[in-house]
């Protein structure tokens, strides 16, 4: 058996033809940039984000760059993130021109130790980007208020994260700017890349109207300096026909999860805590080992498609050399980057193959003395 982590063609549905009919009209009319379909698919995605605006980019990475920009944040300035996010979160920061802080995760979420940000404030700090890392919301309450309190703004990295939510507020919509992307990978994936920053500012939207368009205010007229980072007509068109399935997928993406955490209990491993209030979107289904490199090794040799997200925390990584973060700074991210692998998890995904990877791990502890198990952090 094989059990892939991605079926492209079920994302579809059954009714791709008037989607097919659609992009044939487009391609011969000449509808490539803006337009209709990208307006509709902001419009579409703000009201089920239960925002004001979304306004549709080039990437996730993008996302983040023209966020910060919008709130003049550049050299000089200091914006905090976490140590095992995915590169794109810290590369968007030094690509504004800003300082990346990081701060350590935290054991039981994997996510940013919330209670260690005040910490890490200084005077130059401007921004703070929790990440919905793996889909699971971050405890935004605590964080808003320490930023309140520090005149620093919010942007959320829901990169990951769509269709979570917290206390019944979408993730993405809790700070002042939330970023997404829609790459292939992603829970709302385009058929390339594509990406959206939502806001309820109007200012904010006005600004990163103009930043995505090379600075233009009205054609001919360029009053910033921008990117060209806009949304493709035909990928606007492709996220309006999965838009309307994502709150099922999101259901779906549970459901393999708890089946997961059910046929997986008792074994020395753990996984994100989930929290009241909160929706995880299970755009990874992270699973935590001491045994991560053997165990993953037995499951793609059982034909299951497992892989780590991300085996290099961000001050480990070479780009980022220049910060001057040594091994061991952050002692959690170092431990989580080492210990966690990814198990299959999509919509559709059958009991069977549920059954099947979760047997795969339960085969390679069977095969391991009890004393070599080791203590993979905190259980659930
Ligand atoms: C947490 C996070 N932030 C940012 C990005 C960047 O998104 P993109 O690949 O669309 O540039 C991604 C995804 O790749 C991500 O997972």
């Amino acid at each position: 058996m094989r059990v892939d982590r991605y079926d492209y063609a079920a994302q579809f549905g059954g009714d791709i033809d008037d989607l097919v009919a659609d992009i044939k009209s487009m391609l011969l009319r000449g509808d490539y940039i803006l337009g209709d379909e990208v307006a509709r698919f902001e419009s579409e995605f703000a009201t089920s984000l239960g925002v004001r605006f979304a306004i549709g980019l080039n990437s996730g990475t993008d996302a983040l760059v023209l966020a910060l920009r919008t709130l003049g944040v550049g050299p000089g300035d200091e914006v905090i993130t976490h140590a095992n996010t995915f590169h794109a979160t810290v590369a968007a920061i030094v690509h504004a021109g800003a300082s990346p802080v990081l701060v350590d995760a935290d054991e039981a979420s994997y996510l940013i130790d919330v209670d260690q940000v005040a910490a890490a404030i200084t005077a130059r700090t401007r921004v703070v980007i929790p990440v919905h890392l793996f889909g699971k919301p971050t405890r935004m309450g605590p964080l808003l208020d320490v930023a309140r309190d520090r005149a620093i703004h919010v942007i959320e990295d829901a990169a990951q994260a769509h269709g979570a939510s917290l206390g019944g507020n979408a993730v993405g919509s809790i700070g002042e700017l939330g970023c997404f992307s829609f790459h292939p990978s992603k829970n709302l994936a385009a058929a390339g890349d594509g990406g959206a920053v939502v806001t309820d500012d109007e200012r904010f939207d006005r600004t990163l109207r103009i930043q995505r368009n090379l600075g233009q205010a009205r054609q001919n007229e360029h009053v910033l300096l921008g990117m060209n980072s806009k949304l493709d007509a035909i990928q606007a068109r492709i996220l309006r026909h999965k838009l309307s399935r994502l709150n099922d997928w999101v259901a779906a993406r549970n459901d393999v999860a708890a089946r997961y955490r059910n046929l997986l209990a008792g074994l020395p491993i753990s996984w994100q805590r989930v929290d009241a209030g909160e929706v995880h979107a299970y755009h990874l289904f992270q699973i935590r080992s001491a045994h991560r490199d053997e165990l993953l090794a037995h499951l793609t040799a059982l034909g299951v498609d497992a892989v780590t997200r991300y085996p290099t925390p961000i001050h480990l990584q070479a780009p980022f050399e220049r910060f001057g973060w040594r091994r061991g700074q952050f002692p959690v991210a170092e431990r989580l980057t080492s210990q966690l692998l990814c198990l299959p998890i999509r919509p559709g995904m059958t009991d069977a193959e549920t059954e099947y990877v979760a047997d795969g791990v339960r085969s390679f502890f069977a095969g391991r003395p009890q004393h070599e198990h080791g203590r993979p952090g905190i259980a659930t």
